[in-house]
């Protein structure tokens, strides 16, 4: 169907024009449309790529577009833009934010850093563009294993901010590490009861966790990994049936890529109170990526000082992530 002209400064609002809006200011702009799996379903429909926060990372440093329309979160986007500063990034809501990020400023995280002198700073790439400068390598869930393995032994690691994902890795790859306090609000409030009650249910149901889950989720998953982690086993899992602890946004892309599977969202600790989904997440909305293509904004811009300081840690982290791994680790 042809879109309807509209002007200036009005949203569409039958769903099918806005789609045709996006796509031709999308076309206008010679953008690409980057999303991340907890995005809305009808977001992700319309991206050209959605993947984890390293396969984002990649395909923003790789994009030659003129402009990256971003949805996801803010640390995402600025990572678009430490990686690639040539293209315009825009972010349909900047005050999409993270707890992880939230629980780290930069002050506190560089009196942290202080305190260790000597120590290597490993920090998960949900924080500020601030903290990744403070830091030594920026790892993501898919990443952070292979790249903690490379790390001499001997060296005292620090690991922050999520330190459920940090007591993973210490399980993991037997290295101790002094973790910062900060959790996700969103996998740190999935329900061990529901899950013990859902496993009752569905005796023969397969569990699939993101490691941001605390350890009392994590026991009692069959699979650990992020969410392209998570993604790669249902498909290839034999099972029928899954109990999914992570943001339920990527069950979207679980239906896609695997139907005729079950796929069961692992509920909060307040039961149907919907807190499983990340409310920063979703302040990504079809009508503010409109109006962002439309507008050119919000845009993301950083210090080109703070911007390079960020972009040697990310991309050690993509040098790290790629490289084989030592022998005997
Ligand atoms: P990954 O997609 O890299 O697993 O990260 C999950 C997440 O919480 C992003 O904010
Ligand atoms: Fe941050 Fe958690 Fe939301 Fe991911 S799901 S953006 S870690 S608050």
């Amino acid at each position: 169907m042809v879109a309807l002209p509209v002007t200036a400064r009005e949203i569409p609002t039958d769903h099918e024009t806005l789609v045709a809006e996006i796509l031709r200011l999308k076309r206008e702009r010679n953008a690409v449309l980057l999303a991340h799996y907890y995005q809305d379903a009808e977001i992700q429909d319309l991206a050209d790529f959605v993947g984890d926060s390293l396969e984002l990372a990649r395909a923003a440093q790789r994009a030659r577009a003129k402009t990256i329309a971003f949805c996801g979160v803010r640390f995402m986007a600025e990572t678009a833009k430490i990686l690639n500063p040539e293209a315009e990034v825009l972010i349909p809501d900047l005050e999409a934010g993270c707890s992880l990020e939230e629980s780290c400023p930069p002050e506190a995280f560089a009196r942290w850093r202080a305190a260790y002198p000597g120590a290597v700073a490993v920090t998960y790439i949900n924080c500020s563009a601030a903290v990744k400068a403070l830091s030594d390598i920026i790892v993501t869930s898919s990443s952070a294993e292979k790249i903690i393995r490379q790390i001499p032994r001997g060296e005292t690691i620090l690991f922050a901010p999520d330190r459920h994902l940090g007591s993973w890795l210490v399980r993991t790859t037997g290295r101790s590490m002094v973790l910062w306090p900060g959790t996700c609000i969103v996998h740190e409030q999935f329900s061990h009861k529901a899950l013990v009650e859902l496993k009752v249910e569905h005796p023969e149901a397969v569990v699939a966790a993101h490691p941001e889950c605390p350890e009392t989720i994590l026991t009692l998953a069959d699979h650990i990994g992020s969410t392209s982690s998570i993604l790669r086993f249902v498909q290839e899992s034999p099972a029928s049936e899954f109990l999914i602890a992570t943001e339920p946004g990527i069950i979207h892309q679980m239906e896609r890529l695997a139907p005729g599977k079950r796929f069961i969202s692992v509920p909060g600790s307040s039961g149907e109170c919907g807190c499983n989904v990340c409310p920063h997440m979703r302040r990504n909305t079809l009508s503010n990526l409109y109006t962002c293509l439309r507008d050119g904004a919000p845009r993301l811009e950083l210090p080109e000082e703070l911007r390079l300081a960020a972009l040697r840690p990310l991309q050690r982290m993509l040098d790290m992530s790629a490289a084989p791994l030592p022998a005997g680790d």
